[in-house]
């Protein structure tokens, strides 16, 4: 494998996919803590989801979100991402939605605050729904990784 990386790529490859699966478990627990979380409120069951919310973030989603970025983005250089290397287009489309993965992890971290204060004003159907989007966000990125259509 060509670029600075040489024969290391593959492994950054294999631990950019590990702390990935990290990342994406995180995301998908969240949005139901936040379900439980919320019909929760008001209730001595509130301050148990509290917790767990402030574990999973600590434990899991902070450290793996910031890897996932500092591993993607030295894979990135060494493909010449930064060098404008031609025939990218499918790692530009790849960042934009990890980009937009990243402002919903933002967002439902926020809420998980938000709800640990006692206030929290989404419909549950609504709340349900939006912690479907992560799904939809690996169908894409993956297709993008893996298949690379443009
Ligand atoms: C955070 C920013 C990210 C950057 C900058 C990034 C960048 C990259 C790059 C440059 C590669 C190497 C592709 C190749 O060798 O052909 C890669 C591989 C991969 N990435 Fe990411 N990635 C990021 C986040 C993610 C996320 C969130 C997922 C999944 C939800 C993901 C899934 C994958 C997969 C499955 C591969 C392996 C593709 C293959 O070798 O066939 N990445 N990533």
């Amino acid at each position: 494998m060509a670029g600075f990386l040489g024969g290391a790529y593959l492994w950054v490859k294999a631990f950019h996919i590990i702390f990935v699966i990290f990342w994406m478990a995180g995301l998908f627990l969240l949005p139901r803590y936040l379900v439980h979380h919320q019909e929760a409120l008001g209730t001595p069951e509130a301050a148990a989801w509290e917790k767990r919310e402030a574990l999973l973030r600590r434990m899991i989603l902070t450290p793996s979100i910031g890897i996932v970025w500092l591993l993607g983005l030295v894979l990135a250089a060494n493909l010449g991402l930064f060098e404008g290397g031609a025939g990218l287009g499918w790692l530009h489309a790849k960042l934009l939605i990890v980009f937009l993965l990243s402002g919903y992890h933002g967002w439902a971290v926020g809420y998980s605050k938000k709800l640990a204060k006692g206030q929290g004003a989404i419909a549950p159907r609504t709340l349900r729904l939006v912690g479907e989007v992560p799904a939809l966000a690996v169908i894409l990125i993956v297709i993008l990784a893996v298949v690379k259509p443009f």
